[in-house]
C-alpha cells in the first residue's frame, strides 16, 4: 500500500481591492509543484473584483462586510471564525484594507504574511508613491513581512527594488511596483509552504538560520 501523500498546506486569501496579487497568486499555485494550496478568499467589501477572481478560478470566497459592524472587535471575531472554519496553515493579505486586532494577528502569528508597496521601515501608511517622489528618492520597491501588532512594521522577509527614473509619476511607478509584487509575493509564500521561513523572538529565520537584512530580488 501507498503511503499517504504529505498534506499541502492550505492559504488563505484575504482581499480588498482589485485583486491582482490574488491573481498572481492563483496562477503560481495552480502550476504543478507548488508546495501549498489557495483554499478560500475573503473580502470584506461585497463588490470587489479579487471575488470574481477567485470565482473564476474556483475557488470558495467569503464577504466580511466591515460596515455590518460597529468596532473593529466584532468584525474581527466575525472574520477570524469564517476564516477557521477554512482551517488554513497560512494567511496571506493582498491588498487588505482594514487593520487588524492584536488577538486577531496573535492567531496567525508566524503565518500571516502583507504585502507593502515600499522598501519598509521607510513609508508604512498609503500614498508610498507619491511620497518616495516627493522625498527624491532614487530606489523604491516593495516589501513582503510577517504581520505583528505594529501596522506595516512586522519583520520583513523580502524585498525587491524599482529604480526609479526621472519622469516617473505616482502612476507609472505604482505599475512597476505591482510587477514586482507580482513576482515576489508567490516566491515569498512558497517558503512559508515549504517550512523555509519562520517568526520566533528574534525576528524571521530562513532555513534555520536568522536572516540578518531582508532578502533582496534585484530589479529586473
Ligand atoms: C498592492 O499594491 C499591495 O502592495 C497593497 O495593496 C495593493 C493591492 O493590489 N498592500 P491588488 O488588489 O493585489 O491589485
Amino acid at each position: 500500500m501507498m503511503a499517504d501523500p504529505a498534506p499541502v498546506p492550505k492559504i488563505l486569501v484575504l482581499a480588498s481591492g482589485s485583486g491582482t496579487n490574488l491573481q498572481a497568486l492563483i496562477d503560481s499555485t495552480r502550476t504543478r509543484d507548488f508546495p501549498g494550496e489557495i483554499v478560500a478568499v475573503g473580502c470584506n467589501r461585497p463588490g470587489a473584483f479579487a471575488l470574481e477572481r477567485a470565482a473564476q478560478a474556483n475557488i470558495p470566497t467569503f464577504v466580511v462586510n466591515h460596515k455590518d459592524f460597529t468596532s473593529r472587535e466584532e468584525f474581527d471575531a466575525a472574520l477570524l471564525a469564517e476564516i477557521l472554519r477554512h482551517n488554513p496553515d497560512a494567511v496571506v493579505l493582498a491588498g487588505f484594507m482594514r487593520i487588524l486586532t492584536r488577538d486577531f494577528v496573535r492567531a496567525f502569528r508566524g503565518r500571516m504574511l502583507n504585502i507593502h508597496p515600499s522598501l519598509l521601515p521607510a513609508y508604512t501608511g498609503l500614498n508610498t508613491h507619491q511620497r518616495v517622489l516627493d522625498a527624491g528618492d532614487a530606489v523604491h520597491g516593495v516589501s513582503v513581512h510577517f504581520v505583528t501588532e505594529e501596522l506595516d512594521g512586522g519583520p520583513v522577509i523580502a524585498q525587491a527594488e524599482v529604480p526609479v527614473a526621472s519622469g516617473d509619476t505616482a502612476e507609472s511607478l505604482a505599475e512597476k511596483v505591482q510587477k514586482q509584487e507580482h513576482t515576489l509575493y508567490p516566491i515569498v509564500v512558497r517558503w512559508l509552504c515549504e517550512g523555509r521561513i519562520s517568526l520566533d523572538a528574534n525576528g524571521v529565520s530562513f532555513d534555520g538560520k536568522p536572516l540578518a537584512a531582508p532578502l533582496v530580488l534585484p530589479a529586473d
